[in-house]
Order: structure tokens, then C-alpha cells, then sequence
């Protein structure tokens, strides 16, 4: 079959990002301008800051990738874009943007939904096999998605209130330790001993997660140690905090896994950075025969090579739209 490149545009978010990926596996060229230093002034993205930078960076962002991919339009196959879900006036720019290429260039254009990408991220490093239970921990997402096979999901579980990257950066914000706070906090993390309790989240016997009670005990402790001035060991809290994250996130896992039979798993989103949540859920997968892989870390965060990749997929399944696509801000995978 003749190889295709797709041209990828992520706008989601604070990233904004273009890429060309071949065959749905190779990154031929991958550019990703973050804002993250504009919003770490405010503890926080800036929805109405967010999209006036994308609209901003997208025509070169889009420029500076065909430039480093040595191809022209002529070459380039088909047009990705996430239309949702994210923040709408974000996700906006990059549809316009999508439909503009694909309309002046005469090419289809390819809808991808955000956590779509975020899985098959996990395509760019090794070959994704089926079955397979993906795990999605990012920002605004934290689900058990099973995949009977190519391009088909099946939600096991997801998070009744917060999701655990929602949570590391409110947990990083009440400690003042900055924003974006998962890479943050696990780094302090490493440098800590476990020495505060926290409550185990939603400790029971479905494959859904509540981080909303465990943020509380953290913003609850650290007042109460501000009312009674005693200082607060930041990296004892970071590593507390992590551990029953972690534990957690790994009992629900390796339950949906025992109890569906599947042998597979990947990690994707941006909290799959987290190198104790890799390391914690390889050794359990090692220890019960099951096979355990996650992206190479610059794919595990915001960018267009992820949606390139599942973009590739999702037109093998016909999935294509015409100039009429909107940006979703809320978007189910199922
Ligand atoms: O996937 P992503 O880029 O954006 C969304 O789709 O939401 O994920 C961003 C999230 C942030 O909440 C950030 O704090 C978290 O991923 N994150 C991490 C790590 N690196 C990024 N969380 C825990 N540990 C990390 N090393
Ligand atoms: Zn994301």
C-alpha cells in the first residue's frame, strides 16, 4: 500500500502544534510551541490568553513543521485535527485551521478525538496489539479504555470528579510549587518519605476514580499546619500524595486487566510522564504475565504527532468530515 502522510494540528489546550506523521507510526516532523511559561504567572491555563496565542502561533507553528519535514502539500495526503474535547475558543484555531489547509489543498480532513490521540501516542514508540486495556491519565482525563481492536473503545471506568492531573496541579498550587505540577511534584517526590496519611481514593470495587476527596485532604492539611505555623515537609507531602495516587491507579488497573482477561496494557496522557506511576504498574504487570508499554516521554504530553497517529486509523476507518466540523469542548470517546 502507498505510504501516507498526514499532517497533524493540536490546539487543544496551551500547546499549539503541528506534525507530519507517516504510516500512522513515523514522526516525520513534529513542532510544539507550549505557552506553559505564559500561564505559570497565573497557577493556571487561561482559556481567553490559551487562544489568542494559538491564533497567533498557528500559522507558523504549521509553516516552521513543513519546513522541517522537506515535503510540500502536494506530498502531504490528508489533514488531522482534535476537534475535542478541550477549551473551545483553543480547539477553534485549530479547525479553522484544519479546514482551511484541507479545503485550499483539496485534501480530506480527519476529526480526532483528544484522548484518541493521547492512545495512540503509544504508536510512535511500539506497535500497538489487540486486545489491549489503555489507561488515559492526563489533565482532564483519567479512564480505563479497553480495545477489542483497531480504533474501537470501550470505556471500563473513568473519574467521577477530578482528574489526576487536575489534582497534582492543585496539590502543587496550595504547597506554591508552581504550575504545570505533576512534573514538579514528582520530582519532589523522589526526594521524599512517606510520612503524611492520606485517604485512599474511592477504594472500591469499580474500575471508576474520585480525586476530589484526596485533593481536599491535601488543601486540609496544609492549612491546618498554616493556622497551627508549623512548617510542612513539601517533598514528604509530594511523595505521600504520589504514593496513593499511584497504589490506587494500580489496584484499579490490574483489576480491570484480571477480571476482562486482557494480557495488554499501554499508559497515555501526560501524567504517563510520571516515572514512579510507569516504573509502579510495569512491576505489577510483570508480576501477573501481563505486557506493560507507554510513549517516549515528548509524546506523552500535548502535541500533533499523537493525533497524526491516530488520525491515520481513524481514516482507515472511513472516519472523515467536510468543512461543516465544529470544535466539541466536550467530546465522548464512546
Ligand atoms: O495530556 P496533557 O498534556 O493535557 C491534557 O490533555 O490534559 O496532560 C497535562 C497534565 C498536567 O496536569 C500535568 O501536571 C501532568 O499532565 N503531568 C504529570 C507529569 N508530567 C505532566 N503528572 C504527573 N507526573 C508527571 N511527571
Ligand atoms: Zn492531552
Amino acid at each position: 500500500m502507498k505510504d501516507m502522510y498526514i499532517l497533524a494540528i493540536e490546539s487543544s489546550c496551551d500547546e499549539t502544534s503541528c506534525a507530519i506523521v507517516k504510516n500512522g507510526c513515523e514522526d516525520i516532523a513534529t513542532v510544539i510551541l507550549s505557552q506553559i511559561d505564559i500561564h505559570t504567572n497565573f497557577g493556571g491555563v487561561v482559556p481567553e490568553i490559551a487562544s489568542r496565542h494559538h491564533l497567533k502561533n498557528i500559522t507558523m507553528v504549521i509553516e516552521e513543521c513543513l519546513k522541517k519535514s522537506k515535503l510540500t502539500m502536494d506530498e502531504i495526503d490528508a489533514i488531522a485535527v482534535t476537534y475535542g474535547p478541550g477549551l473551545i475558543g483553543s480547539l477553534l484555531v485549530g479547525v479553522e485551521a484544519a479546514k482551511t489547509l484541507a479545503m485550499v489543498y483539496n485534501k480530506p480532513l480527519i476529526p480526532v478525538h483528544h484522548i484518541a490521540g493521547h492512545i495512540y501516542a503509544n504508536n510512535l514508540t511500539k506497535k500497538m496489539e489487540y486486545p489491549l486495556l489503555a489507561l488515559v491519565v492526563s489533565g482532564g482525563h483519567t479512564e480505563l479504555v479497553y480495545m477489542k481492536d483497531e480504533y474501537q473503545f470501550e470505556k471500563l471506568g473513568e473519574t467521577l470528579d477530578d482528574a489526576i492531573g487536575e489534582t497534582y496541579d492543585k496539590v502543587a498550587r496550595v504547597i506554591g510549587v508552581g504550575y504545570p505540577g505533576g512534573p514538579v511534584i514528582d520530582k519532589m517526590a523522589q526526594e521524599g518519605v512517606h510520612e503524611y496519611n492520606l485517604p485512599l481514593p474511592l477504594n472500591d470495587n469499580s474500575y471508576n476514580f474520585s480525586f476530589s476527596g484526596l485533593k481536599s485532604a491535601v488543601i486540609n492539611l496544609a492549612h491546618n499546619y498554616e493556622q497551627r505555623d508549623v512548617e510542612l515537609n513539601k517533598a514528604n507531602l509530594a511523595k505521600s500524595f504520589q504514593d496513593v495516587v499511584i497504589e490506587t491507579i494500580t489496584k484499579k488497573t490490574l483489576k480491570a486487566l484480571k477480571d476482562n482477561d486482557i494480557k495488554r496494557m499501554i499508559i497515555s496522557g501526560g501524567v504517563a510522564a510520571n516515572k514512579s506511576l510507569r516504573e509502579g504498574l510495569k512491576k505489577v504487570c510483570e508480576e501477573n504475565g501481563i505486557e506493560c508499554s507507554y510513549p517516549d516521554l515528548k509524546y506523552c504530553t500535548d502535541n500533533a504527532t499523537m493525533i497524526g497517529a491516530a488520525g491515520y486509523f481513524a481514516y482507515k476507518k472511513g472516519i472523515t468530515a467536510d468543512s461543516n466540523l465544529n470544535a466539541k469542548s466536550s467530546l465522548s470517546l464512546v
